[in-house]
Formats: C-alpha cells, sequence, structure tokens
C-alpha cells in the first residue's frame, strides 16, 4: 500500500532502473510507436489493471476504463478509444473485462442514492431488467451479483457489435473479435465467458447497419 504522493516518483525512478538493465532498447522501441492487438475495456477499480493481470507490457494493450466496465453508446470517450483502436491501430480483439464484487454492479442492484453515478449505474439497472427473471431466481445475494457481472460484461459485448464502428470493421473484412471476461479478485484467475463474437449474425435484425456504398463514404 502506498500513501505518499513522492513514493510514485521513487518507485518510478527504480522500474526505469530495472527496466532498462533487463532490456536496454525497452524505451526507445516503445517511443518509436504501438501496435497493440488487443483493447481493454475495464473497471476503474484499483485491483484490476489491465497489464499486470495479464502478466503484459507497455505497448501490449490499448486500454479504456471507467466505472463497471461499461458501454455506452452516446459516451464520447468510450467511442473516440473504440474508433482509433480499430480504424487506426487496427487491434484484432476487444476485451470487456468485468470483476466479481464490482462496486457500481452491486451498487446497481441496491437501492441507495450515491450521487451523480446514480445515472451512469442505470445502465445496469436495465440489464438487471432484462434479465430479472433469472436474477431474481438466485438467493445469495453474492451469486446474485456474481452473475449480473457476468450478464452485464455479455450486454456490453453486444453493445460493441451493435456500434457502426466494429459493424464496419467487420463488413470491411477486418480480423476482429469481441470477448467477454471476468477477473476474480479473489484469486487472480481470469475467466472467459465464451460470449465471443466477430460478425453480426445473432444480432437483433433491428440492430444490424448496412455497409454505407463507396459513393456515401466522403
Ligand atoms: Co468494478
Amino acid at each position: 500500500m502506498i500513501n505518499s504522493y513522492n513514493e510514485l516518483f521513487e518507485k518510478n525512478k527504480k522500474w526505469v532502473a530495472a527496466t532498462t538493465q533487463e532490456n536496454p532498447d525497452f524505451f526507445t522501441n516503445l517511443a518509436n510507436g504501438q501496435s497493440p492487438k488487443f483493447l481493454w475495456i475495464g473497471c476503474s477499480d484499483s485491483r484490476v489493471p489491465a497489464n499486470e493481470i495479464t502478466g503484459t507490457q507497455p505497448g501490449d494493450i490499448f486500454v479504456h476504463r471507467n466505472i463497471a466496465n461499461m458501454v455506452i453508446h452516446t459516451d464520447m470517450s468510450m467511442l473516440s478509444v473504440l474508433d482509433y483502436s480499430v480504424n487506426v491501430l487496427g487491434v484484432q480483439h476487444i476485451i470487456v473485462c468485468g470483476h466479481y464484487g464490482c462496486g457500481g454492479v452491486l451498487t446497481a442492484m441496491g437501492h441507495k442514492q450515491v450521487g451523480l453515478i446514480d445515472n451512469w449505474l442505470r445502465h445496469i439497472k436495465d440489464v438487471y431488467r432484462l434479465h430479472q427473471n433469472e436474477l431474481n431466481a438466485i438467493t445469495d445475494l453474492k451469486k446474485r451479483s456474481d452473475r449480473l457481472v457476468e450478464l452485464n460484461v455479455h450486454e456490453q459485448v453486444h453493445d460493441l457489435a451493435k456500434t457502426s464502428i466494429v459493424q464496419n470493421a467487420w463488413a470491411n473484412g477486418q480480423q476482429l473479435q469481441v470477448h467477454g471476461i471476468v477477473y476474480d479478485i479473489k484469486n487472480g484467475i481470469l475467466n472467459d465467458l465464451n460470449v465471443t463474437v466477430d460478425n453480426t449474425g445473432g444480432m437483433d435484425d433491428v440492430y444490424r447497419f448496412e455497409l454505407p456504398k463507396v459513393s456515401e463514404q466522403v
């Protein structure tokens, strides 16, 4: 546990020294650019850092994090990250990563007002409503919240597939898979939810876009 602001810079110096010792070209190589294969959409929770839990390095994963790993289709920040990573960086995998014990999901299951965030968490209440029969049948509240974490990830995977950004990438033959996974804070294990999509096949028809005609692509 770190409490002091200055300690961040001390730790940074040690990290630079250790990293350079192991690979003298590490920072020179990274300074030349990035070509990550993965976009990670995860929770802001301090216990779920993308690189550390996947054992990856700077340069490996393009990251967007917000409370409860949400894909809200009016969120300019998420859309900009998505567009840039798919159309400029050419990522091949988008990963939505939820985690058990997510404070956002737990709050969304309850009735307490927390503040501005109530409006953000409304989207999780909508996921609950979609699956309320299944969720209400789970009497153990811990198990119910775990299931909502999984269902919420699954819903965000579909919400990514509904975007014109992802659908156009597929229509243009770009290799792009959207995955849903859950991190277990208690043991550090990542579990694939097996909800990967790479086409519009299973999508409700109303969400499916036609590919814009070439003449319209100005
Ligand atoms: Co969380």
